[in-house]
Protein backbone atom coordinates (compact mmCIF):
# COMPACT_ATOMS: atom_id res chain seq x y z
CA UNK A 1 0.00 0.00 0.00
CA UNK A 2 1.35 3.30 -0.67
CA UNK A 3 0.92 6.20 1.45
CA UNK A 4 0.74 9.69 -0.59
CA UNK A 5 0.66 12.95 0.78
CA UNK A 6 1.42 15.29 -2.47
CA UNK A 7 -0.91 16.19 -5.64
CA UNK A 8 2.42 15.74 -7.78
CA UNK A 9 3.31 11.83 -6.42
CA UNK A 10 -1.09 11.18 -6.86
CA UNK A 11 -0.90 12.40 -10.32
CA UNK A 12 2.20 10.35 -11.71
CA UNK A 13 0.68 7.53 -9.75
CA UNK A 14 -2.18 7.46 -11.63
CA UNK A 15 -0.53 8.02 -14.83
CA UNK A 16 1.09 5.23 -14.45
CA UNK A 17 -2.02 3.10 -13.46
CA UNK A 18 -3.90 4.01 -16.82
CA UNK A 19 -5.10 0.68 -18.03
CA UNK A 20 -6.87 0.33 -14.35
CA UNK A 21 -10.02 0.83 -13.28
CA UNK A 22 -10.01 3.06 -9.91
CA UNK A 23 -12.16 3.47 -7.24
CA UNK A 24 -12.24 5.85 -5.00
CA UNK A 25 -13.50 6.56 -1.05
CA UNK A 26 -13.11 10.10 0.17
CA UNK A 27 -12.91 10.07 3.99
CA UNK A 28 -12.10 12.81 7.07
CA UNK A 29 -10.15 9.95 8.57
CA UNK A 30 -10.79 8.24 12.03
CA UNK A 31 -12.09 5.17 9.67
CA UNK A 32 -14.19 2.44 11.00
CA UNK A 33 -16.46 -0.33 9.40
CA UNK A 34 -19.04 2.21 8.08
CA UNK A 35 -16.12 3.91 5.78
CA UNK A 36 -14.68 0.44 5.28
CA UNK A 37 -17.87 -0.69 4.26
CA UNK A 38 -17.38 1.45 1.19
CA UNK A 39 -13.69 0.31 0.76
CA UNK A 40 -15.13 -3.33 0.58
CA UNK A 41 -17.64 -2.08 -2.24
CA UNK A 42 -14.75 -0.35 -4.46
CA UNK A 43 -12.68 -3.85 -3.76
CA UNK A 44 -15.23 -5.48 -5.64
CA UNK A 45 -16.13 -3.14 -8.61
CA UNK A 46 -12.53 -1.69 -9.27
CA UNK A 47 -8.80 -3.11 -9.61
CA UNK A 48 -7.12 -0.14 -7.49
CA UNK A 49 -9.08 1.43 -4.69
CA UNK A 50 -7.38 4.83 -3.46
CA UNK A 51 -8.89 5.86 0.25
CA UNK A 52 -8.28 10.06 0.64
CA UNK A 53 -7.74 10.79 4.47
CA UNK A 54 -8.49 15.13 4.61
CA UNK A 55 -10.27 17.18 7.20
CA UNK A 56 -11.48 19.94 4.58
CA UNK A 57 -11.57 22.89 7.14
CA UNK A 58 -14.02 24.53 3.85
CA UNK A 59 -16.75 22.61 5.36
CA UNK A 60 -16.79 23.24 8.72
CA UNK A 61 -18.71 26.21 10.38
CA UNK A 62 -16.57 28.54 12.51
CA UNK A 63 -18.38 27.11 15.53
CA UNK A 64 -18.28 23.28 14.30
CA UNK A 65 -15.78 20.50 15.29
CA UNK A 66 -12.88 21.46 13.32
CA UNK A 67 -10.18 21.27 15.57
CA UNK A 68 -11.08 18.88 17.08
CA UNK A 69 -12.29 16.16 14.98
CA UNK A 70 -10.49 12.96 15.94
CA UNK A 71 -7.49 11.38 14.16
CA UNK A 72 -5.30 8.30 14.31
CA UNK A 73 -3.58 8.30 11.20
CA UNK A 74 -1.62 5.03 12.63
CA UNK A 75 -4.89 2.91 12.42
CA UNK A 76 -6.16 4.12 9.69
CA UNK A 77 -3.03 2.86 7.75
CA UNK A 78 -3.14 -0.35 9.44
CA UNK A 79 -7.07 -0.63 8.99
CA UNK A 80 -6.87 -0.02 5.33
CA UNK A 81 -4.07 -1.86 4.74
CA UNK A 82 -6.15 -5.01 6.46
CA UNK A 83 -8.84 -4.01 3.72
CA UNK A 84 -6.27 -4.12 0.78
CA UNK A 85 -6.24 -0.62 0.05
CA UNK A 86 -3.88 0.38 -2.59
CA UNK A 87 -3.39 3.94 -2.30
CA UNK A 88 -4.15 6.21 0.99
CA UNK A 89 -3.87 9.71 0.00
CA UNK A 90 -3.16 11.93 2.96
CA UNK A 91 -2.36 15.60 1.64
CA UNK A 92 -2.27 18.70 4.19
CA UNK A 93 -4.54 22.12 3.92
CA UNK A 94 -1.40 24.04 1.87
CA UNK A 95 -1.80 20.61 -0.49
CA UNK A 96 -5.37 20.66 -1.13
CA UNK A 97 -5.62 24.47 -1.25
CA UNK A 98 -2.49 25.06 -3.04
CA UNK A 99 -3.58 28.71 -4.25
CA UNK A 100 -4.66 29.86 -0.99
CA UNK A 101 -7.33 29.77 1.81
CA UNK A 102 -9.95 30.22 1.34
CA UNK A 103 -10.11 29.55 -2.29
CA UNK A 104 -11.16 31.82 -4.78
CA UNK A 105 -13.35 29.29 -6.42
CA UNK A 106 -16.38 26.89 -4.88
CA UNK A 107 -18.79 24.72 -6.00
CA UNK A 108 -21.92 26.64 -5.13
CA UNK A 109 -24.82 23.97 -4.37
CA UNK A 110 -28.54 25.17 -4.81
CA UNK A 111 -31.69 24.31 -4.07
CA UNK A 112 -30.66 20.28 -2.94
CA UNK A 113 -28.59 22.43 -0.05
CA UNK A 114 -31.80 24.37 1.42
CA UNK A 115 -32.72 21.91 3.86
CA UNK A 116 -32.01 19.05 6.40
CA UNK A 117 -28.49 19.93 6.90
CA UNK A 118 -27.49 22.53 4.32
CA UNK A 119 -30.25 24.67 6.15
CA UNK A 120 -28.53 24.50 9.49
CA UNK A 121 -24.48 24.16 8.59
CA UNK A 122 -23.99 27.31 6.13
CA UNK A 123 -21.61 26.63 2.89
CA UNK A 124 -21.35 23.00 4.46
CA UNK A 125 -22.13 21.43 1.76
CA UNK A 126 -20.67 24.19 -1.12
CA UNK A 127 -17.21 23.18 1.25
CA UNK A 128 -18.04 19.33 0.83
CA UNK A 129 -18.44 19.85 -3.05
CA UNK A 130 -15.30 22.02 -3.48
CA UNK A 131 -13.04 19.42 -2.28
CA UNK A 132 -14.42 16.33 -3.62
CA UNK A 133 -14.36 18.30 -7.22
CA UNK A 134 -10.70 18.84 -6.06
CA UNK A 135 -10.24 15.07 -5.42
CA UNK A 136 -11.78 13.78 -8.28
CA UNK A 137 -9.62 15.85 -10.60
CA UNK A 138 -6.90 14.33 -8.65
CA UNK A 139 -7.25 10.93 -8.31
CA UNK A 140 -9.66 10.27 -11.16
CA UNK A 141 -11.73 7.80 -10.40
CA UNK A 142 -14.30 5.72 -12.45
CA UNK A 143 -16.53 5.08 -9.56
CA UNK A 144 -16.51 7.18 -6.27
CA UNK A 145 -18.35 5.48 -3.52
CA UNK A 146 -20.69 7.34 -0.60
CA UNK A 147 -22.14 6.34 2.20
CA UNK A 148 -26.82 6.49 2.89
CA UNK A 149 -25.72 7.47 6.46
CA UNK A 150 -24.67 11.40 4.94
CA UNK A 151 -27.85 11.14 2.46
CA UNK A 152 -27.79 14.84 1.56
CA UNK A 153 -24.15 14.96 0.77
CA UNK A 154 -24.92 11.70 -1.49
CA UNK A 155 -27.63 13.53 -3.45
CA UNK A 156 -25.71 16.67 -3.71
CA UNK A 157 -22.77 14.54 -5.29
CA UNK A 158 -24.91 12.22 -7.88
CA UNK A 159 -26.42 15.87 -8.70
CA UNK A 160 -22.82 17.70 -8.74
CA UNK A 161 -21.85 14.85 -11.27
CA UNK A 162 -24.43 14.55 -13.65
CA UNK A 163 -24.89 18.49 -13.80
CA UNK A 164 -20.80 19.25 -13.95
CA UNK A 165 -20.74 16.57 -16.86
CA UNK A 166 -17.80 14.39 -14.66
CA UNK A 167 -17.66 11.04 -16.13
CA UNK A 168 -17.62 9.47 -12.38
CA UNK A 169 -20.12 6.98 -11.62
CA UNK A 170 -20.98 7.35 -7.80
CA UNK A 171 -21.79 4.27 -5.85
CA UNK A 172 -24.41 4.36 -3.18
CA UNK A 173 -23.09 2.41 0.10
CA UNK A 174 -25.94 1.54 2.47
CA UNK A 175 -25.95 2.33 6.02
CA UNK A 176 -23.69 0.83 8.83
CA UNK A 177 -25.00 -0.10 12.41
CA UNK A 178 -23.72 -1.03 15.91
CA UNK A 179 -25.72 -3.74 16.79
CA UNK A 180 -28.37 -1.68 18.68
CA UNK A 181 -28.78 0.04 15.29
CA UNK A 182 -26.88 3.43 15.89
CA UNK A 183 -25.23 4.77 12.74
CA UNK A 184 -21.00 4.16 12.75
CA UNK A 185 -19.66 7.48 12.97
CA UNK A 186 -16.54 8.71 13.70
CA UNK A 187 -18.00 11.50 15.80
CA UNK A 188 -19.64 8.89 18.20
CA UNK A 189 -15.87 8.98 20.08
CA UNK A 190 -17.31 12.07 21.69
CA UNK A 191 -19.81 10.22 23.00
CA UNK A 192 -19.45 9.30 26.78
CA UNK A 193 -21.64 6.19 27.81
CA UNK A 194 -24.42 7.66 29.05
CA UNK A 195 -24.89 9.80 26.07
CA UNK A 196 -23.86 6.30 23.62
CA UNK A 197 -27.07 5.20 25.82
CA UNK A 198 -28.79 8.38 25.15
CA UNK A 199 -28.18 8.14 21.71
CA UNK A 200 -30.00 5.52 20.38
CA UNK A 201 -32.85 7.39 20.72
CA UNK A 202 -31.90 8.64 16.99
CA UNK A 203 -31.96 5.01 14.85
CA UNK A 204 -35.25 4.55 16.96
CA UNK A 205 -37.14 7.50 16.29
CA UNK A 206 -36.40 7.25 12.96
CA UNK A 207 -37.70 3.55 12.71
CA UNK A 208 -40.67 4.47 15.09
CA UNK A 209 -41.65 7.03 12.67
CA UNK A 210 -41.62 4.05 9.75
CA UNK A 211 -43.58 1.67 12.03
CA UNK A 212 -46.32 4.83 12.08
CA UNK A 213 -46.26 5.30 8.06
CA UNK A 214 -46.82 1.35 7.77
CA UNK A 215 -49.50 0.89 9.74
CA UNK A 216 -51.42 4.32 7.48
CA UNK A 217 -50.06 7.71 8.93
CA UNK A 218 -49.33 9.71 5.74
CA UNK A 219 -49.60 13.32 7.66
CA UNK A 220 -45.67 14.61 7.82
CA UNK A 221 -46.39 17.34 10.64
CA UNK A 222 -48.16 14.81 12.60
CA UNK A 223 -45.33 12.26 11.96
CA UNK A 224 -42.61 15.07 13.03
CA UNK A 225 -44.54 16.19 15.83
CA UNK A 226 -44.22 12.82 17.37
CA UNK A 227 -40.91 12.23 16.53
CA UNK A 228 -39.63 15.58 17.97
CA UNK A 229 -41.67 15.00 21.21
CA UNK A 230 -39.81 11.55 21.40
CA UNK A 231 -36.37 13.34 20.72
CA UNK A 232 -37.24 16.05 23.87
CA UNK A 233 -38.08 13.03 26.44
CA UNK A 234 -34.56 11.31 26.16
CA UNK A 235 -32.09 13.04 28.57
CA UNK A 236 -28.85 14.97 27.19
CA UNK A 237 -30.38 14.84 23.41
CA UNK A 238 -32.21 17.63 21.49
CA UNK A 239 -33.74 17.54 17.62
CA UNK A 240 -31.68 20.24 15.71
CA UNK A 241 -34.13 18.86 12.64
CA UNK A 242 -36.43 16.31 11.61
CA UNK A 243 -38.02 16.48 8.05
CA UNK A 244 -39.61 14.50 5.77
CA UNK A 245 -38.62 15.26 2.20
CA UNK A 246 -38.86 13.87 -1.61
CA UNK A 247 -35.94 11.70 -2.15
CA UNK A 248 -34.93 13.21 -5.63
CA UNK A 249 -35.39 17.16 -4.83
CA UNK A 250 -35.02 16.98 -0.74
CA UNK A 251 -37.69 19.47 -0.38
CA UNK A 252 -39.98 18.76 2.74
CA UNK A 253 -43.69 16.72 2.15
CA UNK A 254 -46.97 17.18 3.56
CA UNK A 255 -48.14 13.48 3.02
CA UNK A 256 -45.91 10.46 2.53
CA UNK A 257 -46.48 9.78 -1.22
CA UNK A 258 -43.84 7.92 -3.21
CA UNK A 259 -39.81 7.97 -2.33
CA UNK A 260 -38.81 9.94 0.59
CA UNK A 261 -36.20 10.57 3.18
CA UNK A 262 -36.81 10.84 7.15
CA UNK A 263 -33.74 12.62 8.30
CA UNK A 264 -32.31 13.97 11.60
CA UNK A 265 -29.91 15.47 13.19
CA UNK A 266 -29.84 15.63 17.34
CA UNK A 267 -27.58 16.62 19.29
CA UNK A 268 -26.83 14.29 21.98
CA UNK A 269 -24.54 16.72 24.91
CA UNK A 270 -22.71 19.17 22.00
CA UNK A 271 -22.33 15.88 20.22
CA UNK A 272 -24.49 16.15 16.75
CA UNK A 273 -25.24 13.31 15.12
CA UNK A 274 -26.81 12.50 11.77
CA UNK A 275 -29.33 9.58 10.36
CA UNK A 276 -31.89 8.54 8.02
CA UNK A 277 -34.40 6.45 6.87
CA UNK A 278 -34.87 5.68 3.16
CA UNK A 279 -38.95 4.97 2.76
CA UNK A 280 -41.37 4.08 -0.48
CA UNK A 281 -44.70 3.21 -0.55
P1 LIG B 1 -16.59 11.11 6.44
O1 LIG B 1 -17.56 11.60 7.44
O2 LIG B 1 -15.26 10.62 6.92
O3 LIG B 1 -17.29 9.97 5.61
C1 LIG B 1 -16.65 9.41 4.50
C2 LIG B 1 -17.64 8.49 3.78
O4 LIG B 1 -17.99 7.41 4.65
C3 LIG B 1 -18.94 9.21 3.40
O5 LIG B 1 -19.36 8.80 2.10
C4 LIG B 1 -19.91 8.73 4.47
O6 LIG B 1 -21.27 8.75 4.06
C5 LIG B 1 -19.41 7.30 4.67
N1 LIG B 1 -19.86 6.79 5.97
C6 LIG B 1 -19.62 7.33 7.21
N2 LIG B 1 -20.26 6.60 8.16
C7 LIG B 1 -20.91 5.60 7.51
C8 LIG B 1 -21.75 4.52 7.93
N3 LIG B 1 -22.07 4.33 9.22
N4 LIG B 1 -22.23 3.68 6.99
C9 LIG B 1 -21.93 3.85 5.67
N5 LIG B 1 -21.15 4.86 5.22
C10 LIG B 1 -20.65 5.71 6.11
O7 LIG B 1 -18.33 12.48 4.45
C11 LIG B 1 -17.21 12.92 4.61
O8 LIG B 1 -16.26 12.29 5.38
C12 LIG B 1 -16.74 14.21 3.95
O9 LIG B 1 -17.81 15.10 3.84
C13 LIG B 1 -16.07 13.98 2.56
C14 LIG B 1 -17.04 13.36 1.56
C15 LIG B 1 -14.83 13.11 2.70
C16 LIG B 1 -15.62 15.36 1.98
O10 LIG B 1 -14.74 16.01 2.84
Amino acid sequence: MLIINNRKDLQKWRLEQDNKTVGFVPTMGYLHEGHMSLVKSAKKSTELVVVSIFVNPLQFGANEDLNNYPKNLENDITICKSHGVDVIFTPNTNEIYSNGYPPKTKVNVELLGNHLCGAKRNGHFDGVCTVVTKLFNLVKPHKAFFGQKDIQQLRIIETMVKELNMPIDIIPCPTQRTHDGLALSSRNSYLSVAEERSALIVPKVLNHLVSLIKKGETDTNTLITDGISLISKTPNAKADYLEIVDYNTLQPVHTINGKIIIATAVFIGNTRLIDNIIWSD
